[in-house]
């Protein structure tokens, strides 16, 4: 959801319980934490920016997505990137990076760096629920956000 014209798109992990209700990604605390950061650069999830999931239902007792799971989404994800032609790919967390990038990867390894998929740049930084368990580590994210933001500027 958020701008079809959007030069971002962020790929999460998948709807919670309350996702699923209202049918919006990122609703949360998380959203919330999600929300600030985008403002910290201007943005609004409305403006400039997609939000999008690795997996589009919610999996039992809300356990994080396989990777078979992950692969049977990914034709809604790959027609989501098709309509909205992103100019970046921002993955939030594995799900998203794994989605993206199909490749299992460590974010602590691959944040800070550029990838790309089908010619569009991706970057890959640490899932705001995570970020609410680490705070420690949300500056890096902020950092992950400031390097996306030199690789393609949100218009
Ligand atoms: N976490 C996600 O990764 N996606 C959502 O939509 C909500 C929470």
């Amino acid at each position: 959801m958020g701008d079809r014209n959007a030069s971002w798109m962020l790929v999460g992990e998948g709807p919670g319980a309350d996702e699923d209700r209202l049918g919006e990604p990122f609703v949360g605390q998380a959203g919330k934490l999600l929300d600030h950061m985008l403002g910290a650069l201007g943005l609004t999830r409305e403006h400039q920016v997609f939000i999008a999931n690795a997996v589009k239902c919610r999996p039992p007792h809300n356990r994080t997505p396989e990777a078979d799971e992950i692969a049977a989404c990914l034709p809604f994800l790959q027609r989501q990137i098709e309509l909205v032609q992103p100019k970046l790919l921002i993955a939030l967390g594995r799900p998203g990076a794994q989605a993206l990038l199909d490749t299992a990867i460590s974010i602590g390894a691959a944040r800070a760096k550029r990838f790309e998929r089908q010619g569009i740049p991706v970057v890959v930084t640490y899932h705001p629920a995570y970020l609410l368990r680490n705070p420690q580590d949300k500056g890096k994210a902020w950092e992950d956000l400031c390097f996306a933001r030199s690789l393609v500027p949100p218009v």
